[in-house]
């Protein structure tokens, strides 16, 4: 039985899954063949993802391929109450999230949605796949896999496959080039800029603009920022990343590679004396502390596109504040000791998704990292028992699949390799 804030918005959120369904043209084609093949008939399938329009669609996607379908929202304040509601009116689908959970409800979601004893699950930040591995193990014997949508969480995943504690395979949806390169880059420069815009009301052009990670998203957030005539300024680690294989780049190489992009790059102490708006973006914790946040200027704004909301010292802010006041649900505005103000946006949870500004990612990018996670899923409904106990790739096949529709929706057709090249690709024998 669904638990959702308020029946009286089911004809709101249909119409927000009408646009939705409208606008994903990937994810319509593969929900057609899933209607025919059903690859999850009997099978149930659990989720915890950021419930908004498009989530809606995947949701759909999965139930006409047969599953019976469970979803709660991956973070406290990102749901959609509308399509939350609407979804409830579905055969088949239960959802248990609204905005605003405390903490004590948010897990008690979670747990609601693994109460069915998945076959399959879909997670983004590994929360629900975390609650089944050290709470719930009695469960671990009905899940097939599970498929992990984002950066923290493959981390999170990863370092669990390295102690040796998973207890079954992980796709990293995240890992899929059809995923990071647009959901990560340009889904998150474009939606939390968006986001940004729509709480502040104000200009972007002219601003000191601060992104601190340089990473999938923070490139995207770079690029974005200055196309819109911010003076971007970049903040990476001095270090390599603990988790980080080593044939991966370091804080170094993609703080050289911000430089030689065009953009500023200091440290985050000197970016902090001349910021107008922070950005954090780096899956850390505490990358903006009360000590950075002490040199700032009057008037600051401080956001998160990161996963959780560690990224922001926001302990560290409330003790320095003398005064906290609400300029809108998306903004608290600090009054420091000496007179200072500051701003902390979507209380440091990820900005672009927090309700009610942020809408999450534009439609056509969720179109592909959504039918990613759907063709994921089929995979594992389709190999699971065979598949080893790690976190492992999607089919380079699948991801081709979806580039190639995505591209095509747009009218675009590639012309494919000649014979002939292909032969002079995997030989050794021509030369100058
Ligand atoms: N807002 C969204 O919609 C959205 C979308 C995708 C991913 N994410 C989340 O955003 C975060 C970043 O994801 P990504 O894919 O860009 O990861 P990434 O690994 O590509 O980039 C992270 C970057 O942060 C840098 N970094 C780490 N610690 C730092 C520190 N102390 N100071 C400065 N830089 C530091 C790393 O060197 C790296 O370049 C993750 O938490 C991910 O889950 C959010």
């Amino acid at each position: 039985m669904s638990k959702v804030k308020d029946l009286s918005l089911i004809d709101e959120g249909m119409k927000e899954l009408e646009w939705a369904e409208k606008n994903m043209p990937v994810l319509n084609a593969i929900r057609k063949r899933f209607e025919k093949e059903l690859p999850f008939k009997n099978l149930r399938v659990s989720l915890a993802l950021h419930l908004e329009k498009k989530t809606g669609q995947l949701i759909r996607t999965l139930r006409a391929g047969g599953a019976t379908v469970r979803v709660a929202s991956c973070n406290p304040l990102t749901t959609d109450d509308r399509v939350a509601a609407a979804l409830t009116q579905f055969d088949g689908i239960e959802v248990f999230a609204w905005a605003n959970q405390n903490t004590e409800e948010y897990y008690q979601n979670l747990n609601s949605v693994l109460d069915s004893k998945p076959n399959l699950l879909i997670d983004d930040g590994a929360d629900l796949i975390n609650i089944i591995h050290f709470k719930r193990q009695e469960l671990i014997e009905h899940v097939i896999g599970a498929s992990e949508e984002t950066t923290t969480g493959i981390i999170r995943l990863k370092a669990m496959e390295k102690e040796n504690a998973l207890k079954f395979p992980i796709t990293n949806a995240n890992g899929a080039y059809s995923k990071h390169l647009f959901d990560n880059r340009f889904g998150t420069g474009q939606s939390a800029l968006n986001a940004i815009m729509s709480i502040t009301n104000s200009l972007i052009a002219g601003k000191n603009v601060v992104i601190v990670g340089y990473g999938w998203c923070g490139k995207g957030l770079a690029i974005r920022a200055r196309g819109m005539g911010a003076r971007t300024i970049v903040v990476e680690a001095g270090d390599r990343m603990p988790y980080a294989d080593e044939s991966e780049p370091s804080g170094w190489h993609k703080g050289l590679e911000a430089l030689y992009e065009g953009f500023e790059v200091m440290s985050m102490d000197d970016a902090a004396l001349i910021g107008d708006l922070f950005i954090t973006v780096t899956g850390d914790k505490k990358v903006i502390d009360a000590k950075h946040i002490k040199k700032m200027k009057d008037g600051a704004m401080l956001a998160n596109a990161g996963h959780f909301d560690l990224e922001i010292d926001i302990n560290g802010l409330e003790k320095m504040a003398a005064n906290v006041k609400e300029i809108n649900e998306n903004c608290q505005e600090y009054q420091m000791k000496d007179g200072k103000l500051i701003y902390l946006l979507s209380k440091g949870r990820l900005v672009n998704l927090a309700r009610p500004a942020g809408q999450g990612h534009p439609l056509e990018i969720m179109d592909g990292s959504f039918a990613i996670q759907a063709l994921a899923l089929e995979f594992l409904a389709k190999n699971g028992k065979k598949l080893p106990i790690k976190v492992i790739d999607v089919p380079a096949g699948l991801d081709d699949y979806v580039a190639r529709m995505a591209l095509e929706s747009h009218n675009i057709i590639l012309q494919p390799l000649t014979e002939e090249q292909k032969e002079y690709l995997t030989g050794f024998n021509e030369g100058t």
